[in-house]
C-alpha cells in the first residue's frame, strides 16, 4: 500500500470550503516555482484511459503576449460596440491586462470520439480543481473564467496551439485582496439515498 502523508480530513475539507473564485488580487508576485507546484498537482488529476488530456499555457507577469492579448480584447470590444475605443480606454485595458498576476490558459484534448472528448474535459476540470485547492493551501487564489479572454480571435496563433483543443478556461493566480463568504445548499437537497 502506498503511504500518503496526510493532514487531517478536516484540514482538507477546510481547504475545499475555503477556496473562493477570485477576481481581485494584491500585487504580491507569484513565482514560476509556485505556478509549477500548481501544475504538478494538476497533472495528478484523474483521467480516464490515461489520456493526460490537459494542456496549459502560462502567461507570466512580464510576458510580451500580454500586449497582444490586450490588443485582441480591444478588438473584441470595438467590434461589439461598432465604435473605435478612445486612447484612454485602450490604455486602461492594456494596463489591466499588464497588471494581472500570472494566468494559465487551460484546454482539454478534443478526440474523434465525442465520449472521449467529454471525459477529457471532465479530467481537465479536475486538474483545475487540483490547482485551485493547492493554491488555496498556499494562501493564493484562482479566478476561473470562460469569458472574453478565452475567446480571442488569434489565441490559437498566440499560444502556438497545434492540437484540437477545447477551452476549459483561463485561470488567474494571485493573492486575493479579500475573501468573500459564500454559502452552499446542503448536499441533502441534491442527494437520494437508497
Ligand atoms: C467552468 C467554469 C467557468 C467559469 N467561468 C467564470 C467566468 O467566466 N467568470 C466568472 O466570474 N467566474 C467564472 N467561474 C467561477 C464561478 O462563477 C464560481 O465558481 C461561482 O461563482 C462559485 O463561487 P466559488 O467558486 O467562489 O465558490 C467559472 C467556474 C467554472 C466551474
Amino acid at each position: 500500500m502506498i503511504h500518503i502523508a496526510m493532514n487531517s480530513t478536516s484540514d482538507i475539507v477546510n481547504i475545499i470550503k475555503g477556496r473562493r473564485n477570485t477576481k481581485r488580487f494584491t500585487n504580491r508576485d507569484v513565482s514560476d516555482k509556485e505556478i509549477s507546484v500548481l501544475l504538478d498537482s494538476a497533472v495528478w488529476a484523474p483521467n480516464h484511459r490515461n489520456t493526460e488530456p490537459w494542456r496549459f499555457f502560462v502567461i507570466r507577469k512580464n510576458s510580451p503576449l500580454r500586449a497582444e492579448i490586450a490588443k485582441e480584447l480591444i478588438d473584441i470590444q470595438e467590434k461589439a460596440s461598432g465604435n473605435y475605443l478612445s486612447d484612454i480606454y485602450k490604455q486602461r485595458i492594456n494596463d489591466e491586462v499588464q497588471g494581472y498576476p500570472p494566468f494559465i490558459f487551460v484546454y482539454s484534448l478534443i478526440d474523434e470520439i465525442e465520449e472521449i472528448t467529454e471525459e477529457n474535459y471532465g479530467a481537465a476540470c479536475c486538474s483545475v480543481q487540483n490547482m485551485q485547492l493547492v493554491a488555496t493551501s498556499m494562501g493564493l487564489s484562482v479566478g476561473w473564467s470562460t469569458g472574453k479572454m478565452t475567446r480571442l480571435k488569434n489565441l490559437q496563433r498566440l499560444l502556438e496551439i497545434t492540437e484540437k483543443l477545447k477551452t476549459v478556461g483561463v485561470l488567474t493566480i494571485g493573492e486575493p485582496q479579500w475573501s468573500i463568504n459564500k454559502g452552499r445548499t446542503s448536499y441533502e437537497e441534491f442527494t437520494k439515498w437508497f
